[in-house]
């Protein structure tokens, strides 16, 4: 088939869809191969579009009819979709077309997995269903009917008919194509209730295969708690009779918000105490929480253009933030957010992907589903309560609940709300949603001392370094939240909000008894980077006294980083001082266990390259991971003894419970674990991966083994217990890529693709092996090129199956503008291999373009 050259797409195009759509009936006939799709659809002109031909999306359709009032039509059929006359006034439109969900293995529109069909539209996939003008602010109520001998057959909506084969659905709400869901199979379900604050009486459902019923709790639970938070917290209720969520293996991503229809990756929903870990348990409630969530902030309120996917998905991202925050602690769900955006979208925004919070352009838009839209759209949103207040931000959130119910609205919708809920002029804070590139916020201090006390200034230089399409930067509003400390630890000015605002600023603190020392960017309040000059005895004593918790770790962080670099650059021997610090902060008692199992944890491998490539240098992966290992191994001989202890007195006793009370314990135990392993030969951990009777500690265990090379038997003895359950076999495969020896691990991966449970069309087996050799930063970047060559190889082979997988994992890549010349020849030449690839999908061809510089 001839491809069209891909096309650009770009928001100051907006244009308002020709017609509005009344109601749209849908009839599915379903098997396999041939399914028929049958649509009738009220058209009505649209008194606000400009005149137009009558255009529907529609790809890889085989039209068998279409009729308009009933007369049939002869549409102008195109790769992307059909034209057609159509009346001056409103008309019905009826299509009759054939897809064929089996051979659908880019999991995108109808398809089936296992034997069981399921949908997924967001962002362009319903045009793979039927004709229609698949585009978010076109919306409109369904009703859907379902033809199949499957026992379990699903929609949107509340149920409104069911005989011997077939079902019917009506959604009352009118919402636009990429929120439509279907799904059909042999299916059991979890069956709950709940009864929203005003009374209504909502059904839930966990839907899964057979054999899984016994993993649903833990997401029911997290589903009542999610309804109840929202209710409690932003006065939102559920507007349907029955909410289900689905469980289905084959996924592109972790779930989706489909209105009364969530599907779910059967990673993002499945728990078992057996079989999931802490980290599967928080992020399962984290997920389930979002996608409901999205009910009010993305389904009753959606997005009038793919360009404002922040919109729902920045402001969806905030809301689980702080329902995660609720439900555990606010602290230690802080660092975790942090250290999740600086790996991932820090990582972006400094590389050739970097792109606005609201890009202006795309060419593929699932490519633009980032940790720029998504996590960084967050922290807008965070920035944005902290400057107007939590009074003020409730306000505002009220008002665009009121005002935007049933919109399909913009960035510009959602900051007039604020404007005019709190009077505050936002058209210098707007330029976060179009600048991209992380800030550096440069800080220096004076001191001068004086009669009445003395006066310490602040003096801070903000500078956005350019970034790919944008040279120049103009100065943002950056909330730095600051609190100052006396040199003997008490706290003399509490946390207050600095805002910058231009390139320069000094902000003077009057009347000090002493010089104190700064607490700058407390809470992590802004997505920058801080750079100032410390030293090791600051550092040491904010971590000490820092009453922010988010900067008390983040000075042991930097202490962590000072010492990987002089290791690293100056083959210095790990700083007595840290070791001191870090001990002092370990077997501090009145500190949350999570909180210590955070600030015990060295920086990543990525993160040191990054930092170092930041100073200046060019970063060796070798290098930096033998530095960890150096220091890991210093770390666990200085601290003896009180490792053994930490290891025993933070032993949960009783039955499993996923809380955050007992996952942080787990989680110190395992920091002091992993570290004893490097001294105690494994034993521990051997002992403990025999005696484990939870998946935490068992894979915990396993990690360390891993770790230290003495895995054979636990590996083997892994995989005979877990034989027959996916999501484990994910973890078994997943891992021995990730904690390969750098030298081995492309060997290690390559082997496992050969494995007979390497189900590579499978995109959560794909991305365990594919994606953990690429996280595993010494063995990616091996000198002999091995692990480049191998994932561009199967980047290529997944590429005309899954196009969505195979573009987001070329991200593998995006960071090979950091490394040495002979590295980065040979990424080159692997993107260069893929790019000349016949065939090569929209998606891989933008990322490859993108991330080449091309
Ligand atoms: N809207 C989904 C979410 O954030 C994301 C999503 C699920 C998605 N599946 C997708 C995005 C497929 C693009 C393609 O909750
Ligand atoms: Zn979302």
């Amino acid at each position: 088939m001839p491809h069209d050259a891909p096309q650009t797409i770009y928001l100051a195009d907006y244009t308002p869809f020709t017609h509005l759509v009344e109601q749209v009936h849908l009839v599915f006939r379903l098997a396999p191969d041939v399914t028929r799709v049958i649509s009738r659809i009220a058209f009505v002109p649209n008194p606000d579009a400009p005149d137009g031909p009558f255009f529907l999306h529609g790809e890889q359709l085989k039209l068998i009819e279409a009729k308009i009032d009933g007369q049939p039509v002869t549409p102008e059929l195109s790769e992307a979709g059909l034209t057609c006359p159509v009346p001056d006034g409103p008309f019905t439109w009826e299509a009759e077309v054939e897809i064929s969900p089996q051979t659908n293995t880019a999991l995108e529109g109808l398809y089936m997995s296992r034997a069981m069909y399921c949908t997924q539209c967001e962002a362009e996939g319903f045009r793979k269903i039927t004709y229609y003008p698949d585009r978010p602010d076109v919306m409109a109520p369904f009703t859907v009917r379902i033809e199949s001998d499957l026992p379990v057959l699903l929609s949107n909506g509340n149920p409104s008919g069911r005989g011997e084969g077939w079902a019917e659905w009506t959604d009352p709400w009118p919402k636009p194509a990429y929120l439509f869901a279907l799904v059909a199979g042999d299916l059991v379900n979890h069956p709950d209730r709940f009864t929203t604050r005003s009374g209504r009486e909502v059904e839930l459902n966990i839907w899964v295969r057979p054999g899984d019923e016994k993993k649903c709790a833990f997401g029911m639970d997290a589903l009542k708690r999610s309804m109840t938070w929202d209710e409690e917290t932003y006065g939102r209720e559920y507007d349907l009779d029955v909410f289900n969520i689905v469980a289905v293996d084959d996924f592109n991503m972790g779930a989706m918000e489909n209105k009364g229809l969530n599907i779910f990756n059967s990673s993002a929903v499945l728990a078992s105490p057996e079989t999931s870990t802490d980290a599967n348990f928080e992020r399962i409630e984290g997920i389930i929480a979002h996608e409901y969530f999205h009910n009010w902030t993305g389904n009753r309120i959606t997005c009038r253009d793919w360009f404002q996917l922040c919109l729902k998905e920045g402001l969806t991202v905030f809301r689980d933030q702080q329902f995660t925050g609720d439900m555990r602690s606010r602290a230690v769900k802080r660092i975790d957010d942090v250290l999740n955006l600086r790996a991932r979208q820090f990582r972006e925004d400094n590389g050739p992907l970097a792109h606005p919070v609201r890009p202006e352009s795309f060419v593929e838009i699932n490519n633009f589903y980032t940790a720029t839209v998504y996590e960084k759209g967050a922290e807008l949103i965070g920035m944005l309560k902290r400057l107007v207040g939590d009074e003020g931000y409730a306000k505002a959130l009220d008002l665009y609940f009121e005002r935007h119910d049933g919109d399909a609205a913009t960035i510009e919708d959602w900051l007039r709300v604020f404007e005019d809920a709190t009077g505050r002029d936002l058209s210098q804070f707007k330029l976060w949603y179009s600048q991209a590139g992380t800030p550096r916020v440069r800080v220096d201090e004076a001191w001068s001392p004086g009669a009445e006390g003395g006066t310490f200034s602040l003096h801070f230089r903000q500078e956005t370094p350019p970034t790919p399409g944008q040279a120049e930067k103009d100065p943002l509003v950056i909330p730095v939240a600051v609190g100052l400390l006396s040199p003997n630890g008490d706290e003399v000015v509490p946390t207050q909000v600095l805002e910058l605002t231009q390139t320069s600023q000094v902000f003077q603190f009057e009347g000090l008894a002493t010089r104190p020392v700064p607490s700058i960017l407390r809470g992590f309040s802004a997505p920058v980077i801080v750079e100032r000059k410390t030293d090791a005895k600051e550092r040491a004593f904010l971590l000490a006294h820092d009453t922010d918790p988010f900067n008390k770790w983040e000075a042991g962080r930097g202490l962590a980083k000072d010492v990987l670099t002089r290791m690293v650059s100056e083959g210095a021997d790990p700083a007595p001082a840290y070791l001191e610090a870090l001990e002092a902060m370990a077997r501090d008692e009145s500190l949350d266990p999570a909180f210590r199992a955070l600030a015990l944890r060295l920086p990543s491998q990525d993160d040191m390259a990054q930092t170092l490539f930041d100073a200046g240098r060019t970063p060796d992966p070798l290098q930096i991971h033998a530095a960890l290992r150096h220091l890991r191994k210093a770390v666990a001989e200085h601290m003896g003894s009180l490792l053994s202890d930490l290891y025993d007195d933070m032993a949960v006793h009783g039955p499993y419970r996923p809380d955050a009370t007992d996952a942080g314990q787990r989680a110190l135990r395992q920091g002091a674990l992993a570290l004893l392993s490097l001294v105690d030969e494994g034993t521990r951990a051997q002992a403990q991966f025999e005696a484990a009777d939870n998946m935490t500690e068992q894979l915990g265990a396993l990690t360390c083994l891993l770790e230290i090379g003495a895995a054979d038997a636990a590996l083997s003895a892994f995989r005979s217990q877990w034989q027959s359950d996916r999501l484990v076999m994910d973890k078994w495969f997943g891992l021995q890529t990730a904690h390969a020896e750098p030298d081995k691990a492309a060997q290690v991966a390559s082997r496992l693709t050969e494995d007979s449970d390497f189900d590579w069309k499978n995109p959560n087996r794909f991305r365990a092996v594919i994606g953990g050799l690429a996280m595993n930063a010494a063995g990616f970047h091996t000198p002999s090129g091995a692990a480049y060559a191998l994932v561009a190889d199967w980047l290529i082979r997944l590429d005309p199956v899954n196009p969505q997988t195979t573009a987001r994992m070329t991200t593998a890549f995006e960071t090979w503008k950091r490394y040495d010349g002979d590295r980065q020849g040979m990424i080159r030449d692997n993107l260069e291999r893929i790019a000349a690839t016949p065939g090569l999908s929209r998606d891989t061809t933008e990322m490859v373009g993108r991330i080449l510089g091309a």
